[in-house]
Parts: structure tokens; sequence; C-alpha cells
């Protein structure tokens, strides 16, 4: 038997801890036999010290078996692709690849998270759509995906117990932004839920979890020896979140973005990435394609509004309604106006984040509820030439205080000077 104080004080010493402790840890933790202020501990413990591969891999390991698992492949008899992100401030890729890789014939069945800190999750999205249900069983969800090719849940219960747990344990202990935890986090949801080859967005930059491109790179290495170790493809793409992926920045705005994609009119940056991580599902799956044609088909279905009937039919089998008219508005929009001319130079992700989160589109607490209408618009991004006066963002607010207080933190978030700033694509490299 482990005591876990023990475990805590030599991890917070530095040790490497055995495979069978950080088990043992971690099925007790999922069992309720050890309490949140333990397991805290410990990841404050393994945010300081980090953990070896093997570690990391126990730690995988052990979440897998803390609840069941499922072999979509098998039971729809195709090779399953999936996708995961590490989160970002405006990512709602998942919403539009989903439907443009199941309009291409592949199918789609996704469990995802929600939102950690300032960055959003797709499940919190989803949820602002009127009746959406993301709590499908496990044979709804194997019937939905064989039926309409695609669906998008939340963890079931039984899926990676211990991951949940430590999920909205995290959020709120300031012990998200560490590789191992991230990446056994991912991975132990991916490999449970029986997809055979994965494409993971590796944020990178100020409202990402890796600051730079070498941290991303390692967290992407570590991610696909995990997927290697059981017999996965894993494809990272390292993605810019230097700025807020597209214009929306909150859910039900973002839902309203995400549907403008999957129709073409999707903001530059966010349609590259869901094009970019479209072609590569395609790419790994049993279409037997390569990128460029993925990327062709992709484009075909966008192009030819066979994505928007899959996003219909794939809300719809979910209970919500595909319409955008019924995704709630908020009652107070407010303008950001550029206080002197010239070209935006950056704009902080982190601020717009925490902008949008202290206006209640995030949680500040793991059991604070989400206001689904709240959030930024950030009409214009780096590189864009600005007068004085003219309007660079929205803020959508619930009432007049709090979109005063997130005026000023948005305008913060904007850096104009008078040289254009270099372009850099949304996608700074593949690896895999
Ligand atoms: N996404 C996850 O699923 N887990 C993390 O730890 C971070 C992002």
């Amino acid at each position: 038997m482990i005591r876990p104080a023990d475990l805590i004080q030599r991890k917070r010493d530095g040790a490497e801890l055995a495979q069978d402790e950080i088990a043992e840890l971690v099925l007790g933790y999922a069992r309720g036999d050890v309490p949140d202020y333990q397991m805290s501990a410990f990841a404050m413990a393994v945010y300081f010290r980090g953990l070896s591969p093997s570690e990391t891999f126990a730690l995988t390991d052990a979440m897998i078996r803390s609840g069941e698992t499922l072999d979509l492949g098998a039971a729809l008899g195709r090779k399953v692709v999936d996708k995961h992100s590490t989160g970002g401030v405006g990512d709602k890729t998942s919403l539009a690849v989903g439907p443009i890789v199941a309009a291409c014939g592949v199918p789609f069945g996704k469990m995802s998270g929600r939102g950690l800190g300032h960055t959003g999750g797709t499940l919190d999205k989803l949820e602002s759509i009127p009746g959406y249900r993301i709590d499908l069983t496990k044979e709804e969800f194997v019937a939905q995906v064989r039926e309409v090719g695609i669906a998008v849940i939340g963890q079931t219960a039984d899926l990676v117990p211990a991951d949940k747990l430590l999920y909205g344990l995290r959020d709120v202990t300031a012990t998200v932004d560490q590789a191992s935890l991230i990446a056994a986090s991912i991975m132990s949801k991916k490999l449970a839920a029986g997809a055979q080859a994965i494409v993971l967005d590796v944020k990178v930059g100020d409202g990402a979890f890796m600051k730079t491109l070498e941290d991303a790179r390692r967290l992407a290495e570590t991610m696909r020896a995990l997927g290697a170790e059981a017999g996965r493809d894993v494809v990272c793409l390292l993605t810019d979140m230097d700025q807020p992926l597209g214009f929306a920045v909150g859910n039900a705005l973002e839902v309203r973005e995400a549907l403008a994609t999957v129709r073409g009119h999707g903001p530059a940056d966010l349609t590259e990435l869901v094009v970019e991580a479209s072609s590569r599902l395609l790419a790994l799956s049993d279409l037997g394609v390569d990128v460029a044609e993925g990327r062709r088909r992709a484009e075909a279905a966008v192009a030819d509004g066979s994505a928007e009937a899959a996003w219909r039919r794939w809300i719809e089998a979910q209970g919500g309604t595909a319409d955008e008219s019924v995704l709630e508005r908020a009652p107070v929009v407010r303008t950001v106006e550029a206080t002197v001319s010239g070209v935006v130079t950056g704009l902080g992700a982190i601020r717009v984040g925490n902008a949008a989160l202290h206006l209640g589109a995030g949680r500040r607490t793991k059991d604070d509820a989400i206001d689904h209408a709240v959030g930024v618009v950030c009409r214009r991004k780096r590189g864009d030439v600005v007068e004085r006066g003219d309007t660079l963002a929205e803020v959508h607010a619930r009432d007049e205080t709090s979109a005063d207080e997130a005026v000023v933190e948005v305008l913060s978030a904007y850096e104009l000077g008078d040289e254009p700033p270099r372009r850099r694509a949304v996608v700074l490299e593949v690896v895999g």
C-alpha cells in the first residue's frame, strides 16, 4: 500500500517514482481513496519536478485503467481518426473539422473536454446550442457515428474518470501548463476512445500552455511516443497562439464562427488550420489518399455544401437546433476603439482569453456556470492597419459593469506600431 504523502514528498524532492506507485496513486484517486488536496499537492510537485518518460507512461496507463475503454474502430469496422488540441483562445477548430471530415466519408467520433483556465473547451461551446446533448451513452455514441458519421460528446463517466477528476483539479490549482500532465491527459483520452490515428494541434505562444516552439516540440514528441507505445499514428501540428484563432472568443460566438467556416466564410487563419487538420486526418484515414488529395476533398466538401449538411445532421442527431439564429446573444455589445492610428503589431491572446473569462465565458472555479452568450470579437488582428477611432473589437457582455472592465482589458491586449509585423502562418511546423 502506498502512502500518498510519501509519494508527494519524494516527487517534491525530485525522485523518480516507480510505475506501480503512480498507478496506485491515480487509481486510488479515481476510487475516492486519495483526496483532492493530496492530488493537488502531487500535481504541484510534478509541475516543478516534471515526470520522466517512464512516469509519464505510467500516469497515462493508469488513467486509462481507471475506467473502461472503447474500441470504436472495431465497433464500426473502420479505421477511426481523432483530433485534439492542447487548448487555446478562440480555438473552435474541432467544430469545423468534424463535419468536413465526416462529409468526406471518414467517421468522426470525438470526446471533448471543457475549458481550462483562459482557454475554451469544445464541450462548453457545444452546450451553447439549445438542446445539444453531450451525454450520449456509449451505445448511442457508437450508433450515431455509424449512422450519421459524426458525434461529439463529453467524456463519459466510465471513460478515463481519473483524467476527468484531475483535469478539473488542475484547472483551479495552477497546474495545467506542465507538458507531462498535458500529454498524459490528452493521450489517455485518445487511446481509451480507440482512435487508430490522431492529429494533435499543439498550440504555441502567449495564449497557449506551451510558450515556446521548443517546449511545444517536446510536448509533441512526448505525445507521439505515448501513441507509438500503443501502436497509434500521431501527427502534431504546432500552431500559432500568440493571438486568438479567428475573430470570436466565447462559446455561442465561436459556434457561429465555426459554422461560417464550414460554409466557406470563416476567418483566414481559422480556415487555414481547419483545412490543414482535415487534410491530415483524411490522409491518416482508410480512404488511401495523401495530404494533397485530402486537402482537395476537404475544400470541395466546404465548397459544395456537403460539410454544412454534415453539420446539420450532426447537431440535429444530438438533439440540438442547427440554425444559428437560436444561439443566445448577449444583451450588452460595446465596441473597443483604437486610441491611436497605426498597424496592429500584437494582439495578446491571454489578455483576450482572460477578458472573455471575466465576462463569464469560462470558469474561475471548477463548479462555476458558464455564460454562453458573452465573449469578445476581435475585428482587427495582427497586421491590420487602423485609424484612431476605428473599431478594434467588440465586447459582448451580460451587464454594463462587466462590459466596462472588458473594454479596458481588451484594449490593453492590442499593440499598435508603425511597422507591419512579419506575416506568420498559423501552422508553424508539422511533427510526424
Ligand atoms: N487538453 C486536455 O485534454 N488536457 C490538458 O491537460 C490540456 C488540454
